[in-house]
C-alpha cells in the first residue's frame, strides 16, 4: 500500500510512524486508519522492529480527532460501523499488538487522537500537549474505546468529568492523572521516547509479547488475567530467549536475545 497520510522512519530496531495531515491537524479519516492498520501490521510482522513510536507531524497536533467532515451525515447504522471498524482495525489492534507501542503526544490529542494514544501501551507528552474527549460537544460520544480506556487509566470520576465537560487537560494535569508517564519539552519528545525504546529493545521481545498479553487480559471482561499470566509465564520457559536470558545471567554477561 502506498502511504499518503503517514510516513515511517526506521532506525536501530525502532520504527516511528508519523501521521502526516498537518493542515487538518492530523485528523483520522478512514484512509489514515487503513494506512495505520497496514503499517502497524507490517511492522509487527517484521522481526527487526522491536518498538514502535506513534506521533503526529507539525508542532500543533498529535491527532485532533476523527475526521468530523467524514461522518457528519452518517446514519445510526453507519455510525455503528464506523466505531466497530475503527476499533477492530486500529484501536484494539494497537492495544493487542505484540510489539510495544509508545504514543509521543506532541500537541492536541483529542477524541480519536486521545483514543489512539490510550490504545498505545504507554504515553509520553510534550509540555504543550492538550488532551481531551470533546465528542459530547458534537452530540456524539467517544466511539474508539475512549469510554473504556479513559476510566481504566485515570479512574471513573475523572473520566466522567473529562467526557461530560468535553474539556481539555494540559500535560501536567494528564501526568497527575496518570494518563501520560512523562512530560518533556517538544524538542526532547522523540529523543526521550527513543531512549525508552532502546531500553525496551535490549529485553526479550518474546517475553514482552507475553507480558502485553497478560496485562491486557486483566482489562478484558471475558478473560482471567491471572490464568493468562500463568499460561504466558509457562510458555516463556519453552523459548530460546529464556535460555539465553538465564544463561547470560549465570555467566555474568549481557544477554543477546535471539528473539524466539
Ligand atoms: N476533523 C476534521 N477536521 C479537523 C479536525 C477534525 N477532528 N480538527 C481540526 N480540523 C481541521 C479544521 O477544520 C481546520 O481545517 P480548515 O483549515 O480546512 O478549516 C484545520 O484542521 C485547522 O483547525 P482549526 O480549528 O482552524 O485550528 P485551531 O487552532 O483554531 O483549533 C482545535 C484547534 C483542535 C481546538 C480545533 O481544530 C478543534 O476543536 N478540532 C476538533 C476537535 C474535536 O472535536 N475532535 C473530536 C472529533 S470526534
Amino acid at each position: 500500500m502506498d502511504f499518503e497520510n503517514i510516513y515511517i522512519e526506521e532506525e536501530n530496531n525502532l520504527a516511528t510512524i508519523t501521521i502526516n495531515r498537518p493542515k487538518k491537524l492530523n485528523a483520522l479519516n478512514k484512509r489514515t486508519i487503513e494506512e495505520l492498520h497496514v503499517a502497524f501490521k507490517e511492522l509487527d510482522e517484521d522481526n527487526e522492529t522491536k518498538v514502535i513510536i506513534i506521533t503526529g507531524s507539525g508542532e500543533k497536533a498529535f491527532v485532533a480527532g476523527a475526521d468530523i467532515s467524514e461522518f457528519s451525515d452518517y446514519s445510526v447504522k453507519e455510525g455503528r460501523q464506523l466505531a466497530a471498524a475503527g476499533q477492530r482495525k486500529l484501536f484494539d489492534f494497537v492495544e493487542n499488538l505484540s510489539t510495544p507501542v509508545i504514543a509521543a503526544i506532541n500537541g492536541f490529542a483529542l477524541g480519536g487522537g486521545l483514543e489512539l494514544a490510550m490504545a498505545s501501551h504507554f504515553r509520553v507528552a510534550s509540555s504543550n500537549a492538550r488532551m481531551g474527549l470533546p465528542e459530547v460537544s458534537l452530540g456524539v460520544i467517544p466511539g474508539y474505546g475512549g469510554t473504556q480506556r479513559l476510566p481504566q487509566l485515570v479512574g471513573k470520576g475523572r473520566a466522567m468529568e473529562m467526557i461530560m465537560t468535553a474539556g481539555m487537560v494540559d500535560s501536567d494535569k494528564a501526568f497527575g492523572y496518570g494518563l501520560v508517564n512523562h512530560v518533556v519539552s517538544s524538542e526532547e519528545l522523540l529523543p526521550f521516547c527513543r531512549k525508552i525504546a532502546s531500553r525496551i529493545s535490549n529485553n526479550s521481545a518474546v517475553a514482552i509479547k507475553h507480558a502485553i498479553k497478560a496485562v491486557n487480559a486483566g482489562f478484558k471482561y471475558d478473560a482471567d488475567g491471572y490464568s493468562v499470566e500463568i499460561d504466558a509465564f509457562g510458555s516463556c520457559f519453552g523459548t530460546d530467549d529464556f535460555k539465553e536470558g538465564t544463561t547470560a545471567f549465570l555467566e555474568k554477561r549481557k544477554a543477546d536475545f535471539p528473539g524466539s
